[in-house]
């Protein structure tokens, strides 16, 4: 979180690296990490789980209000942390770690571990894609560095989650695992300016940026033992149903099975991502735009099965209405993602279909 002291404004208000708040203190603004997950109410005074937790998502500071009143301040509703989540981020940043490891093989040593990719396809991120809550455990998980190897981790285990809501299992499940996780592998060719530019990219940068579907595939069609259909998944998972992707520009009839899959945990998991140059969009924006679109880039059969499962994946999930209240989601909305049932701290039930002057602003526990 990035707070300018000058902002502050009052002499009541103070700036304190986190390592230096103790219990009782009393946040002075609304605190919200970059990447959006915990947001704490002005006000809200702090306990030792409190700090924790802020410790634990990387707050480094935070303003804190010196004054002693503490009536009129709002008590957030605690979330807490669940093992399973702590579980699932552990894992997760293993996988994130063996994965970098593995680019940066590639970048300087030409060189694919495939053995070592197809280990990781079929025991830690199988575990990831098998572990209860998944979809909700993947929208906490994030941070914003390492994009690149985050995001292939991610697009891995939901292919293996779409990919195991179509029905894939066994042998072919795990490819479509590993699939994802070699996706973006062209990438480790592509100069490290372009690829970690923090603006955005200029017309030949993005040209050349694209070209990592095709550098995928170089780098993958000679290894031994490595399917066809994983391979061509690489090249492919670009190409868009009504012809209008890359490299091929193939129409959907000729997209291989696994590139559809990829493609709609790709576009899932990039515009649910923390950029620096777009803000975050909460999971519910994004279903709505994908519902949208479907019909024209994406697979509808694959499209479908996805939004169908992952909307119902967010019931219970805890919000941020944008007057401000925490809210729990009750069920989804009949006709548009965005707009579900609610309910707020206080026991209101709003159906945000109808109370159409309120939105969701955050996720804060998925
Ligand atoms: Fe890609």
């Amino acid at each position: 979180m990035n707070k300018d002291k000058d902002d502050v404004g009052l002499n009541h208000y103070r700036q304190y690296m986190l390592k230096n708040v103790v219990p009782g203190m009393k946040i002075g603004q609304p605190l919200i990490t970059d990447n959006g997950k915990i947001v704490l109410h002005e006000g809200t005074i702090l306990n030792e789980a409190l700090i924790k937790r802020l410790h634990y998502w990387g707050v480094t500071e935070l303003v804190i209000h010196d004054g002693s009143d503490t009536s009129g301040f709002f008590q957030a509703v605690p979330i807490p942390i669940s093992q399973e989540l702590q579980r699932f981020t552990k894992d997760y940043q293993e996988t994130i770690k063996v994965l970098s490891q593995a680019f940066q093989s590639v970048r300087y040593f030409n060189e694919v571990p495939l053995n070592q990719m197809r280990e990781l396809a079929n025991d830690s991120v199988s575990n990831l894609v098998n572990s209860a809550g998944v979809m909700n455990h993947l929208q906490m998980v994030r941070h914003q560095d390492e994009y690149t190897f985050q995001h292939s981790v991610n697009v891995s285990v939901i292919a293996g989650v779409l990919g195991k809501w179509i029905g894939y299992q066994g042998p072919e499940l795990q490819d479509i695992i590993l699939t994802g996780l070699l996706h973006d592998i062209g990438k480790a060719k592509i100069s490290l300016e372009v690829l970690n530019k923090p603006e955005k990219l200029l017309a030949e940068e993005m040209h050349l940026m694209q070209t990592h579907a095709t550098l995928g595939y170089k780098l993958l069609r000679n290894i031994p033992d490595l399917p066809d259909e994983v391979v061509v998944g690489v090249l492919e998972h670009h190409e868009r149903m009504d012809g209008s992707g890359y490299p091929l520009k193939l129409d959907g009839g000729r997209i291989h099975p696994y590139a559809k899959i990829i493609a709609v945990a790709d576009v899932y998991d990039a515009m649910t991502s923390d950029r620096i140059y777009r803000p975050k969009v909460t999971p519910f924006f994004v279903l709505e735009m994908m519902a949208q679109k479907m019909f024209d880039e994406y697979d509808p059969s694959v499209c479908s099965v996805f939004l169908s499962h992952v909307r119902d994946c967010f019931v219970g999930s805890i919000v941020q209405l944008s007057d401000g209240r925490q809210a729990e989601i009750i069920s989804t909305g009949q006709f548009l993602f965005t707009r579900p049932v609610v309910r707020t701290a206080d026991g209101e039930f709003i159906d945000l279909e109808t109370n159409k002057e309120i939105t969701i602003a955050y996720v804060l526990k998925a």
